[in-house]
């Protein structure tokens, strides 16, 4: 079973093989949004890239980026990932949103 670190909760978490990452922060407590966009966020769609994570260690026991997190988060540092995207496939040490100084903004759909 893979085990999530949440450095900025000082939080260690099991959690099930493709868990989602996401889900699994808030099935513990931790808070993965910012302010007003624990209220206003996709609710795990990928759309408005205020679920941000970086993976400080085991970025390769995550899935592969979605295209989603491609569009959502270009420009934003390689190790950054949107954590409903994610499918938790070994053990990972990451910083959820709220400790980040940063949260990419969303970058909108070019048609
Ligand atoms: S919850 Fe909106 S992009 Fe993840």
């Amino acid at each position: 079973m893979p085990t999530v670190e949440f450095l900025d909760a000082g939080q260690q978490v099991v959690c099930g093989q493709y868990a989602n990452l996401r889900k699994t922060a808030m099935l513990h407590d931790v808070e993965v949004y910012k302010g007003v966009w624990q209220k206003l966020n996709c609710h795990g769609n990928g759309l408005c890239a205020k679920c941000v994570v970086e993976v400080v260690a085991g970025a390769k026991s995550l899935s592969p980026k979605t295209i989603r997190e491609h569009i959502r988060l270009r420009g934003a540092p390689a190790n950054y990932r949107l954590s409903c995207q994610c499918a938790v496939l070994g053990d990972v040490s990451c910083i959820m949103a709220p400790a980040l100084d940063a949260v990419p903004a969303a970058n909108p759909v070019k048609a």
